[in-house]
């Protein structure tokens, strides 16, 4: 009888983590390490970096690393030298970079709409096209995983430009996976939701973020029981484990699909957990109506 470890057949493969210094990068490394895989870590995050591949080398095992801004497809590109030198071949590639700051699309600067663009898409395209190359050496195929999002298939508003990007990668995914079949490389997203990592805390202001957590922890986990099917926010140790999987043979015949590890909200589409024994519906029932807003106030500031 085979074991797990013996199904996804990870020990020995050679992987690229872009954005894997710290958040769930972090925790995706420290996975595929765990599971006998070689990285090279790419992160514009020094400290974060320093820290991840310190603790990889100080285990003993060897970590390629390089600091990056990969909007910058230069010093991207300076990374993948250094993977093309080190790795023989490569197995598995996982964009993880990404992120965004809430913002009111018509507040936007074209600037910073570029900047979401790079940052959720275009990075992707270039980090895949030194990537492939790499993996044909090895001859055996490959996996590709690339991190989307649920805002990617729902109206996030305040995120519309990083909605519209992360969709653009889920289309894109669906393209390439059907292009590189042939060759055995599949190509794969993950969409999360809500996973409390530093990433997630820059979407929103540091002030906002400050009054979210001087609420009292009820408080707070009530809000959570009526937003996530699953009441809770999903470890970053989650997302690690579906890129695993992804990478590894366990997936061997999934090609183009979006995997999401968002403890049931992409599937609850809009249904709300309301409170005061309502459960779960799109919107409250009577009781809960007057609970809410018994004085009349509709809950609208400057209204
Ligand atoms: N955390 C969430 O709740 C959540 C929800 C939906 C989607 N996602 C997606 O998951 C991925 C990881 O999210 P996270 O919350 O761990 O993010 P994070 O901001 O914590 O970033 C993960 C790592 O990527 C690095 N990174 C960010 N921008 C970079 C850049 N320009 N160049 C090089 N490295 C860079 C960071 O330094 C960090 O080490 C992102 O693509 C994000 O869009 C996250």
């Amino acid at each position: 009888m085979s074991s797990l470890a013996d199904l996804a057949n990870l020990k020995g493969r050679r992987a690229v983590v872009v954005g894997g210094g710290g958040g769930i990068g972090r925790a995706v490394t420290l996975a595929l390490v765990g599971e006998g895989v070689t990285v090279a870590v790419a992160d514009k995050n020094a400290a974060a970096l320093e820290e991840t591949a310190g603790s990889v080398a100080a285990a003993g095992v060897r970590i390629v690393s390089a600091v990056a801004d990969v909007r910058d497809s230069s010093q991207l590109s300076a990374f993948y030298d250094l993977v093309d030198m080190e790795f023989p071949s490569l197995d598995i590639l996982i964009n993880v970079a990404g992120g965004v700051r809430r913002r009111p699309f018509m507040e936007t600067t074209s600037e910073q709409r570029d900047e979401d663009i790079r940052l959720n898409y275009g990075y992707v395209l270039d980090s895949i096209q030194r990537a492939v190359p790499i993996m044909r050496r090895g001859a055996r195929g490959g996996s590709i995983v690339n991190f989307t999002t649920i805002e990617a298939q729902r109206g996030a508003a305040g995120f519309s430009v990083y909605a519209g990007a992360k969709a653009a990668l889920r289309n894109f995914t669906r393209a390439l996976a059907v292009e590189l079949g042939h060759e055995r490389i599949r190509v794969n997203c993950i969409a999360p939701d809500s996973t409390p990592s530093a990433g997630n805390r820059n979407a929103l202001a540091a002030e906002t973020i400050a009054e979210l957590e001087r609420l009292p922890a009820e408080v707070h986990a009530a809000g959570v029981r009526m937003a996530i099917p699953m009441e809770e926010a999903v470890p970053e140790q989650q997302l690690a484990n579906a890129a695993l999987f992804l990478a590894s043979d366990l997936s061997a015949y999934i090609t183009g699909a979006s995997l999401p590890v968002d403890g049931g909200t992409s599937a609850s589409l809009g249904f709300v957990n309301w409170p005061f024994g309502d459960g779960p519906l799109p919107i409250p029932l009577a009781g809960t109506y007057r609970r809410l807003f018994a004085d009349g106030q509709n809950g609208r500031d400057g209204e």
